[in-house]
């Protein structure tokens, strides 16, 4: 399959679940979740992505509700795959449900979700989420079985787990980072040549999220929890539009150099 690449705008994803942790830390109303939506996508977001967990530790039912009801831009909302939340995804109706574990035992080594392993369980999952127009993105490591069992279980789209990346690049050595961001650059190569729409997320910041926007085949990444805890030294607003200008700025040079 051929796809359009490195010319094409990467899209910004902003998950907003840190500033439902800090709500919840004082179980008020303030930070508001939606107003941060809102102020998201003032700034240049693409798109609100909201982890709705089972123990509701952040983001919770009303949260999702309310996001549906007031923002403009797609909602991605992730949820394990489970009854209650498959449920909870069919009457939101989220633009996309990005499945991700939440147990241990739904776990890859690394940290992504296990699809080769679980394959069974997640295929009907997938299918009604799909049967209701929910987009379905699974996370999953950079790995080529998973790549592969992705796109057998029916998924539109796979999110690559970069935190094993992020976490190199605090302390490993240059050739161990650069293992890491190969793995990347390879997985996105395979899901976009099978089909797969591919998004990527886990741990960025500015500086990781440059290296990684100029992955030509990636589409979106999903950024939150460095967003948010910048946002506290100089704005979310300001956080976001840095962000966005990064991504930007990776994306052209990686066409330019293509086109060159
Ligand atoms: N993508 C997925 C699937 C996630 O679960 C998370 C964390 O909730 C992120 C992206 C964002 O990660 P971070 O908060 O480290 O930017």
């Amino acid at each position: 399959m051929t796809h359009l690449h490195g010319s094409t705008h990467l899209r910004l994803g902003v998950n907003i679940d840190h500033v439902a942790t800090i709500r919840n830390a004082r179980g008020g109303l303030h930070p508001d979740p939606v107003r941060a939506a809102l102020a998201a996508a003032d700034a240049g977001a693409d798109g609100i992505t909201a982890h709705l967990r089972e123990d509701r530790r952040h983001i919770s039912d009303e949260d999702i509700a309310k996001l549906k009801g007031t923002i403009a831009l797609p909602l991605n909302l992730e949820m394990a795959p489970t009854e209650e939340m498959l449920e909870i995804a069919l009457r939101s109706r989220p633009n996309a449900s990005c499945l991700v574990p939440e147990k241990r035992q739904e776990l890859t080594t690394e940290g992504g979700l296990d699809i080769v392993r679980h394959a069974s369980l997640l295929e009907p999952y997938i299918a009604k989420l799909r049967a209701a127009g929910i987009r379905v993105s699974l996370f999953i490591d950079p790995d080529r079985q998973q790549i592969e069992a992705s796109r057998n279980v029916g998924a539109d789209i796979v999110e690559l787990h970069t935190g094993v990346y992020c976490e190199a690049r605090h302390g490993k050595s240059d050739a161990e980072i650069d293992f890491e961001l190969k793995r990347l650059q390879e997985a996105a190569e395979q899901a976009d040549e099978i089909g797969l729409e591919v998004h990527a997320g886990h741990g960025l910041d500015f500086e990781s999220a440059g290296e990684v926007a100029a992955i030509p085949q990636l589409v979106e990444l999903n950024i939150g929890h460095f967003l948010i805890g910048e946002a506290i030294f100089g704005g979310l607003d300001s956080s976001i539009r840095r962000m966005r200008a990064i991504m930007d700025n990776a994306r052209a040079k990686s066409s330019g150099s293509k086109s060159a």
